[in-house]
């Protein structure tokens, strides 16, 4: 089939979309093609997915409900841990996890081990997107070669290849997947006109770029701009409580400024699968070129540092109360990596968790969004602990409470109520002016 005939399967609509990797980015992905008309098949190792989105149970709290049932629900949509049928797509759109190994180095094995697979199934005529977040050169340098390798085709001749950064922001009531502009970089005009009809499909815009190299990067940067910003402000904070100014009020005056300046917001430390960890694929490939990213370094180590900061915080409010940490009960609110979702990847708590522990404290945490804590490679011994039932008598009987997320549908007025040593890091308490003998600690 050529160029043409593909484009105008696009327009159809009968142009079937493959995603693998149903995680954060792949289900709604799926869902977004499928909202716009298009047949989708998703794919995944994960058997309880597959099943959920066969039955059309959630299993991402904030996506809710009615996407699941209309994906479940739809004869334009099926789920599969069959790779085989890699072959029905027209376009195979790679959503898998891009973390980094024990050495904080790129672990590349979930992209290589899911293209090896599309490539054992690769036929003329298929799109092949990665959408993982990535150092710039993965498309040209490690897909590209295991897909020729693998299936005898040629990128650009008998196949496409493009790369796609996802730049959901989950839980974001604002922007959903479709309505965040999409930057896409072909390897070849011919695959970047392919990639582009597809997203232009469902995606508010698309942004097309040079090449893959540089569409990685951009996601790469967009993601270093965060984690450099955010450790700033981090600095800051610790900079302005020394002299006595409160960083929240700085941050939200400046942001009145209507031009040269965004705002950032402190808090305990990097959390989720993007910020703490992207940025560190580029510090492994610039090291390829004899460069150096300081920034990236620095923004590392000072956002690494913030939950010590925030335990010397809640061993000095403990001390205004006459108590030690090793002993005392803390709770921990909040162990989402951030507001109102159920995300705890890279989340700072677990290591407020440690460190606390490590100091003697009896630690508990409330999440309404994590009744119990799920497997986890990182934090095993954690494994079934659960979240505290949210009641003032549960609540009064910790020495102190450290909010380290900011739920929405938590009644902060209400915690005043109930507590007498509060440390907040997310200036959650903004609103609460403090009783007679009550602290509420920013931290
Ligand atoms: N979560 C976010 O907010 C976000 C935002 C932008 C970009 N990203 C990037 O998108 C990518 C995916 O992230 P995510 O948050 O969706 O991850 P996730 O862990 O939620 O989902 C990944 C899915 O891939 C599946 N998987 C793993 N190996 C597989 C294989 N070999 N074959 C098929 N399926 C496999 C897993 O079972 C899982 O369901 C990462 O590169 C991430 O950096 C994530």
């Amino acid at each position: 089939m050529n160029l043409q005939d593909l484009l105008k399967k696009i327009e159809e609509k009968t142009y079937t979309v493959g995603i693998i990797g149903l995680g954060y980015v792949g289900l709604p992905l799926m869902y977004t093609f499928h909202k716009e008309g298009m047949p989708v098949l998703g794919f995944d190792i994960d058997k309880s997915k597959v099943s959920n989105i066969q039955s059309g149970t959630p299993y991402i709290k904030h996506l809710g409900q009615e996407m699941m049932q209309s994906l479940s629900q739809s004869d334009r949509c099926a789920a599969t841990t069959d790779f085989s049928r890699l072959t029905e797509a027209d376009a195979v759109l790679l959503c898998v996890p891009t973390p980094l190994n024990q050495y904080r180095e790129p672990d590349m094995s979930y992209v290589i081990s899911t293209t090896e697979t599309v490539a054992h199934h690769l036929r003329e005529g298929q799109l092949v997107i990665l959408e993982s977040t990535t150092y710039p050169g993965t498309t040209e340098e490690v897909m590209i070669p295991l897909l020729e390798k693998h299936s005898g085709l040629i990128a650009g001749i008998d196949f496409y290849v493009a790369y796609s950064p996802e730049r959901e922001d989950p839980g974001n009531p604002n922007f959903n997947t479709a309505k965040i502009p999409k930057v896409v970089g072909g390897h070849g005009e011919d695959a970047l006109q392919l990639a582009q009809a597809l997203y232009d499909t469902a995606i508010v815009q698309t942004v097309p770029v040079s090449d893959t190299k540089t569409a990685e990067a951009v996601k790469i940067t967009e993601n270093v701009f965060r984690a450099v910003n955010i450790a700033l402000v981090n600095e800051l904070k610790v900079v302005y409580a020394k002299m006595g100014i409160d960083v929240h009020e700085v941050l939200d005056a400046a942001d009145t400024k209507p031009f040269g300046f965004m705002k950032f917001t402190p808090g305990p430390g990097l959390g989720g699968h993007c910020i703490p960890i992207d940025p560190f694929y580029l510090t492994w490939k610039a090291r390829e070129f004899q460069e150096n990213t300081r920034f990236i370094e620095l923004a590392g180590e000072i956002n690494t540092h913030m939950p010590q900061y925030v335990v010397e915080q809640t061993t000095k409010a403990l001390n205004t109360h006459k108590k030690a940490v090793n002993g005392s009960k803390v709770l921990l609110v909040g162990l989402a990596y951030k507001p109102n979702v159920d995300d705890m990847r890279e989340s700072p708590t677990f290591e407020l968790f440690h460190l606390l522990e490590e100091l003697g404290a009896d630690i508990a945490y409330y999440d309404p969004y994590i009744p119990t804590i799920p497997p986890t490679r990182e934090h095993a011994h954690y494994t079934g602990k659960q979240s505290i039932e949210w009641n003032q008598e549960t609540v009064a009987g910790f020495d102190a409470v450290l909010i380290s997320t900011d739920h929405s549908d938590i009644d902060y007025a209400q915690l005043a109520e109930w507590s007498d040593c509060i440390i907040d890091t997310r200036n959650a308490m903004k609103s609460v002016t403090p009783k007679n003998g009550q602290h509420i600690f920013k931290a």
